[in-house]
């Protein structure tokens, strides 16, 4: 297996962007991505792209080809990827295995999403759930989190107040990021008077409705160089599934395909999670982002409500957590999420996050989530 590296990266602003179509997203996001590698289009060996939906959501399917075309990038392969909310991270990683096996050497891995041309986007949305056994019971997914989140609660005792300074936190990192969503500063008071969506959720508990699009370029790590003075290089590339359905699992508590993602990627990187200087973490609403650094090992189970309560995920703190603003903050156009994990990860390597930077940093996480874990993607880059 070759090494792989990371030599260009992009991200669209996140948001709900009426003037902009899918097609559009995708495209200005591999433009980018290629002129931040200094490559040409032409140099593309292959694509891989990450999206969930656009059928329901554009009614748009074949998009790998749509996609090739649109940006003049025929007759090379290209392929969707598709695992709910984890389809970036997959769209990632099936890149990192192209370059890494030696069947291609320069590969863009993108995300895309459109969601907000629906009228209701929860129906879509719930696909990625057990239809038979939960969205068709009715089961939308904030109700599934939120049960999570109770049996959090009623488990250890983490209170509505921590859940919201996950929140905080992600939004007062996003209030640094030009490409989020939603880039203002919210309160704990904010976070429990606003509209409750299902109960203990409220509005500012959840990731939004998003547009937008992400794109690495991959190459062979030997040959990084040829391109960028600031390679990032891939220490770990895993994935793990686990129950599709919430009731099939032996603890709420606990997402099993994160943890097990994470353990294989902390073993193929030869790291321990105190060699982490920033994770990227699936906060598709608060408990996943609380649920995230237990599973992936910064803190112990039962114990991230306290942790993030006293600091620890805080841009200073001992594991800074979505430096972006994460899924809440910068939006969370579903296949778009992963590559753009990656994108803020490969930015704060480079020291490229102006002002919301981790100082230092040199090994990132990526942490992404499909459904309520039925996929889960971990990589770990470094500089
Ligand atoms: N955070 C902050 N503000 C939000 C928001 C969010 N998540 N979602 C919507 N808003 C704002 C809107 O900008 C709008 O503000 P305005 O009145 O000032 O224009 C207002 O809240 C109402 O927006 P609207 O689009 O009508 O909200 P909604 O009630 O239709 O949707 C949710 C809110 C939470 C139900 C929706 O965002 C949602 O379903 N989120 C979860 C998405 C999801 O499940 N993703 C997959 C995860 S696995």
């Amino acid at each position: 297996m070759r090494d792989v590296a990371i030599i260009g990266v992009s991200q669209t602003k996140f948001g709900e962007l009426w003037d902009e179509s899918f097609r559009d997203l995708i495209t200005t996001a591999g433009m980018k991505a290629i002129e931040d590698a200094n490559i040409e289009g032409a140099d593309l060996d292959a694509m891989y792209v990450g999206n969930m939906s656009a059928g329901l959501f554009v009614q748009q399917e074949h998009i790998a080809s749509l996609i090739a075309d649109h940006a003049g990038l025929t007759p090379i392969p290209c392929a969707r990827v598709e695992a709910a909310c984890a389809s970036g991270g997959l769209a990632l990683r099936n890149g990192i295995m192209a370059v890494a096996s030696g069947f291609h050497d320069v590969v863009i891995s993108a995300g895309v999403e459109k969601m907000t041309d629906v009228v209701d986007p929860t129906p879509a949305i719930a696909t990625a759930s057990d239809q038979e056994w939960e969205a068709q019971q009715g089961i939308t997914f904030p109700s599934l989190y939120a049960m999570m989140a109770r049996r959090h609660m009623h488990e250890y005792g983490t209170t509505r107040e921590q859940l919201a300074m996950v929140s905080v936190i992600n939004h007062k990192n996003g209030a640094k990021n030009p490409l989020a969503q939603f880039p203002m500063e919210i309160t704990v008071d904010t976070v429990l008077n606003s509209t409750m969506v299902a109960d203990p959720l409220r509005l500012l508990d959840c990731s939004p409705v998003s547009d937008g699009a992400s794109a690495v370029i991959l190459c062979p790590a030997e040959e990084a160089r040829k391109y960028t003075d600031a390679p990032i290089y891939v220490k770990a590339s895993t994935q793990a599934s686990g129950t599709i359905a919430l009731h099939d699992r032996k603890d709420l508590t606990t997402i099993d395909a994160t943890v097990n993602a994470a353990r294989s990627a902390y073993k193929m990187a030869g790291l321990k999670p105190k060699d982490i200087d920033a994770v990227e973490v699936h906060d598709c609403f608060s408990i996943n982002g609380l649920l995230a650094i237990e599973d992936l090992g910064f803190v112990q189970k039962g114990k991230g409500g306290i942790a993030i309560e006293e600091g620890m995920t805080e841009l200073d703190g001992k594991i800074p957590v979505n430096p972006s603003g994460g899924l809440k903050s910068r939006g969370h156009p579903l296949g778009a999420t992963g590559i753009a994990q990656a994108a803020e990860i490969v930015w704060q390597l480079r020291g490229e996050a102006g002002k919301r930077q981790v100082e230092g940093a040199q090994t990132g996480m990526t942490h992404n989530i499909g459904g309520t874990g039925g996929t889960a993607a971990v990589h770990i880059l470094s500089n």
